[in-house]
């Protein structure tokens, strides 16, 4: 495997992002009681729990609700048929979200929790990927806060698993064939 962004580099780009994340927030006047941060399991829990720490110290203070989503199941190939395997536990009705995942890249997996979150009426819905691989979406879907571009290539660490291992591996990398 080739290390693609180790784990300063990693840490400095949440720290920016955090940043970006709370100036949205300020801007939009959203109050931490209105605003729920969304993280989709597996793949974003590390990224979750990095970014939080940080928006903390911007007086950033959100419900924290899990919902786990996948499309992949043990291949390398997105399958495009959502399975949800848990329900929300928070309202998401009249809240803020800031939907948050490892990774954007056919854009399957944030156009299914994007829909079901306005279905259930959320006042707005914002996305954050740490991830993104450009040129592979097949649904009108779009990441509001990015972390880094990275190739078409198959990316494993930071939360990112090949079948459910090397999730923690605290740098990202292309794993080879
Ligand atoms: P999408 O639905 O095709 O946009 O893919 C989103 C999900 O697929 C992500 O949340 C990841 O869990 C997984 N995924 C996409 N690309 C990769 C990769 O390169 N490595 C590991 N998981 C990936
Ligand atoms: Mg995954």
């Amino acid at each position: 495997m080739t290390v693609f962004y180790n784990s300063t580099e990693i840490a400095r780009r949440v720290e920016t992002l955090a940043e970006e994340i709370s100036w949205h927030i300020k801007l939009e006047k959203i109050e931490n009681d209105d605003l729920i941060i969304l993280s989709l399991l597996k793949g974003s829990f590390i990224f979750t729990a990095d970014l939080i720490r940080e928006l903390y110290k911007y007086d950033v203070h959100p419900r924290l609700d899990f919902l786990a989503a996948s499309s992949y199941g043990n291949n390398k190939v997105s399958s495009g048929n959502i399975t949800l395997n848990s329900e929300l536990i928070e309202s998401v009705e009249n809240k803020h979200v800031l939907i948050v995942d490892d990774i954007l890249e056919s854009g399957n997996t944030l156009h299914y929790v994007k829909n079901l979150l306005e279905e259930r009426r959320a006042a707005s819905i914002k996305i954050a990927v740490f991830l993104e691989k450009p040129g592979k979406l097949v649904k009108d879907v779009k990441a509001d806060f990015i972390g880094f571009k990275v190739p078409d290539k198959f990316i494993i660490g930071y939360g990112l698993d090949y079948a459910n291992k090397y999730r923690e591996l605290p740098f990202i990398a292309v794993m080879e064939d």
